[in-house]
């Protein structure tokens, strides 16, 4: 007579082997029994609730399961269960029907028909499906504002025929400042603010590392491996060590540009500038440009727009001035070419002109957000509004 084994393997093989014997005990019991009277016995030898098999097997395979193992024991022990019951009650009522007079065996079919109708009833209701649920919709997101202005940037240039290029963030100090007429110990560097990588005494000074504090150092990376004519426009992440502030960041972004080729002159520079302030704030800004200082450029200029507030009649936002300085900018330093001299670029044959911007300012000016912070914090209401 078959026993309720104790398991100790969990595995699906052992549930699997467990369950196969269970089935084999079963039916052979079932083929062994002759009269009714045994049939009852038999029926609750397996199924009676107090100590029926089925109830050991919850006792003893379900409760006795690891943790991990439970939900999968209590599938199988579902599916055995009610294997055992279909068994059970079609063995009886096969049995009751051979054993009865014509008219018991038509009740017998009746309740058979029930029983079946019940069955696929059931079935049915398990496969039920409510499609006037709605689904799961997931958030799919959007470009962040800075990222946005980027790109939209980069497509004002791009328009014009210009390249896209990128470089490093971590930068040697010969891009970064040697090759951009930065002399060693020039106090230039120190408008850079720079933070450097440490443990790079060893090296020679211009291979020592530093994360780069501007896009530039694109603009001879570019002319090395380019001969001239050269339109290209970089966009890209640079670090300063400035405390944050409501309009400073240690890490910002930067669109920088240069073209070289032959005659190029500032007019092209002013011009080029002017229609790209044009595309970006709208037809009605204008542009100017005030003497600067770059050791890469020379000369140099800030390019200021018309305030995009008051139209330049002056406001706070302009200080009163009626104009905005957006960006740096100027006719590539002879100096610079001599680095690059080699591919190319001899000074009295070519010219060029280049400048860079800060994303984040023209963000901030577009969309009149006035903490630079509200960029980098991810508070989606905020975000959301550039969706
Ligand atoms: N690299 C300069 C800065 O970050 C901007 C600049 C780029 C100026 C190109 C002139 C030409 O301040």
């Amino acid at each position: 007579m078959y026993t309720v084994p104790k398991l100790d393997d969990y595995s699906p093989a052992a549930l699997d082997k467990a369950a196969a014997e269970l089935m084999a005990a079963l039916q052979s019991e079932a083929a062994a029994l002759n009269s009714e009277s045994e049939w009852k016995a038999f029926r609750d030898r397996w199924l009676a609730r107090k100590n029926g098999l089925l109830t050991q097997i919850n006792e003893s395979w379900l409760k006795a399961a690891p943790a991990d193992y439970k939900r999968d024991v209590g599938q199988r022990i579902n599916a055995l269960k009610s294997e055992v019951k279909t068994t059970v009650e079609a063995g009886h009522l096969a049995a009751l029907y051979h054993s009865s007079s014509p008219s018991e065996q038509k009740e017998i079919l009746g309740v058979v028909a029930l029983r079946k109708s019940e069955f696929e009833a059931s079935k049915l209701e398990k496969e039920r499906i409510d499609i006037t649920l709605p689904g799961v919709t997931r958030p799919i997101g959007t470009k962040h504002p800075v990222l946005r202005v980027m790109d939209e940037i980069v497509a004002v240039f791009t328009a014009m025929g210009y390249s896209v290029g990128e470089g490093p963030e971590v930068e040697t100090d010969y891009y970064n400042f040697e090759s951009l007429n930065f002399p060693p110990n020039h106090p230039a560097r120190d408008t850079q603010d720079t933070l450097f990588i440490a443990g790079q005494d060893s090296k020679p000074a211009r291979d020592r590392l530093l994360l780069r504090t501007h896009t530039s150092p694109v603009q001879i990376r570019t002319m090395e491996k380019q001969p001239p004519p050269v339109r290209i426009v970089i966009p890209g992440k640079v670090h300063r060590n400035d405390p944050l502030d409501a309009t400073h960041s240690p890490v910002f972004h930067q669109v920088e540009g240069l073209a070289v080729d032959t005659n190029i002159t500032f007019c092209d520079l002013k011009g080029t500038l002017d229609h790209a302030m044009k595309a970006l704030f709208g037809s009605s800004v204008k542009t100017r440009f005030y003497p600067s200082f770059f050791p890469f450029t020379e000369p140099s200029a800030d390019m200021q727009v018309s305030c995009i507030f008051c139209g330049g009649k002056g406001c706070r936002k302009c200080k009163f001035s009626g104009w905005i300085e957006l960006l740096g900018c100027g006719m590539v330093d002879p100096n610079v070419f001599e680095f690059v001299k080699h591919n190319g670029y001899d000074s009295s044959k070519i010219s060029g002109f280049a400048f860079g911007m800060g994303v984040e300012r023209i963000a901030m000016l577009k969309y009149g957000v006035e903490e630079i912070q509200l960029f980098y914090e991810g508070d989606v209401r905020f975000l959301e509004q550039f969706a």
